[in-house]
């Protein structure tokens, strides 16, 4: 009876330690404190994400005490009245239609309910309610399998997987609003350290907004699974100062400069399938199936994060995206070599 008493105090000290020494090295407290994981939910820096948090730390910390309170009673009883030798084997004597007991536990779970209630109502009223200030930046962003389409109709900008947004300061905010919408099936849009999940539903508009007020880049996931390459429809926010931000505004407006010296991967790109899926300002190409390549390589990954944008990964990628990402929907081109390292020639030059 001890040895079994003694493995489930165990279990229990494991179970608790774990998330504990998760939330110490999150805080910063760790080991490895100089990195803070770019997509914790523990590191909230825009007021959804904070507002979420603290409900969230509330409310473990009243369960905790719940937890506390009746994991410490029902120890105490299994040690204090286990079976000893000489027992007499009688019952002791069972409590049966007292008032004032059943009063006691109807009550106070129904209050601390109802105040858990109150709380979390006033957070998601927080976070849903707030009014979209008539200069905030907005974006439409667009779930598709399995990428993510980011279009800022004020500023005529299109782009896929890495989302820009200006630092928003407490005293000054600007913050972004999302309309959030899908080209085929349920996504959802999650970036742990801005805001919680919203999904992202085919024919209807779902709407978000993050404030973030630390300069970084953060890590996003779609969060629902959506098919083939759902863990693999990954998304990036680059929070940037005002004028950073700017600067990439002004890039992107710019259709890419004309290299006559990748004349030939140019012409390989507007002759095949290429353009029926993807746009590039200024040549033609407006196909809208896939990400818009007209500043391609001013995005740091590929295949929605499955890779670095490196020459040698869009190499591998153009010639069969398969076999960076198996259910990739972008068939392979089947060009042969000469004409495959001339479109990426000329994929590298589109900045
Ligand atoms: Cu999109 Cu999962």
């Amino acid at each position: 009876m001890l040895g079994c008493v003694r493995r489930w105090f165990l279990t229990i000290i494991i179970v608790g330690i774990t998330p504990v020494a998760a939330f110490a090295e999150d805080w910063g407290m760790g080991a490895s404190n100089a990195k803070i994981p770019p997509s914790s939910t523990f590191q909230a820096v825009s007021t959804p994400a904070h507002e979420i948090n603290t409900v969230a730390f509330f409310v473990i910390s009243i369960t905790g005490v719940i937890f506390l309170i009746v994991a410490g009673l029902l120890t105490y009883s299994i040690v204090r009245f286990r079976t000893r030798a000489g027992d007499d084997g009688r019952e002791p004597p069972q409590v049966y239609g007292s008032n004032p007991i059943e009063f006691a536990w109807t009550t106070v779970p129904v209050l601390i309910s109802f105040v858990l209630f109150l709380i979390t109502a006033r957070v998601i009223y927080v976070v849903q309610a707030r009014p979209q200030p008539p200069d905030a930046l907005s974006v439409r962003v667009i779930g598709h399998q399995w990428w993510w389409e980011f279009r800022y109709p004020g500023l005529g900008i299109v782009t896929a997987n890495e989302l820009h947004v200006p630092v928003s300061e407490l005293a000054s905010p600007t913050p972004t609003f999302l309309d959030l919408e899908s080209a085929d099936v349920a996504h959802s849009f999650w970036v742990p350290r801005l805001a919680g999940k919203t999904d992202v539903i085919p024919n209807k508009k779902n709407t978000m907004w993050i404030d973030p007020h630390v300069p970084g880049t953060y890590l996003g996931q779609c969060a629902e699974f959506c098919g083939t390459e759902h863990a693999m429809m990954l998304l990036r926010v680059v929070v940037e100062s005002r004028a950073d931000f700017d600067n990439w505004v002004a890039t992107q407006k710019q259709p890419p400069r004309v290299d006559p010296a990748v004349a030939r991967g140019r012409q390989v790109f507007q002759s095949t399938a290429c353009v029926n899926c993807h746009a590039v300002q200024g040549t033609g190409a407006d196909g809208r199936f896939g990400p818009d390549l007209t500043h391609l390589m001013a995005r740091e990954t590929i295949g929605s994060g499955v890779a670095m944008n490196t020459r040698d990964h869009l190499r591998i990628w153009v010639a069969d995206p398969n076999v960076m990402k198996p259910g990739a929907l972008m068939p392979a081109m089947g060009l042969d070599n000469q004409d495959l390292d001339a479109l990426v020639d000329y994929l590298v030059t589109l900045r």
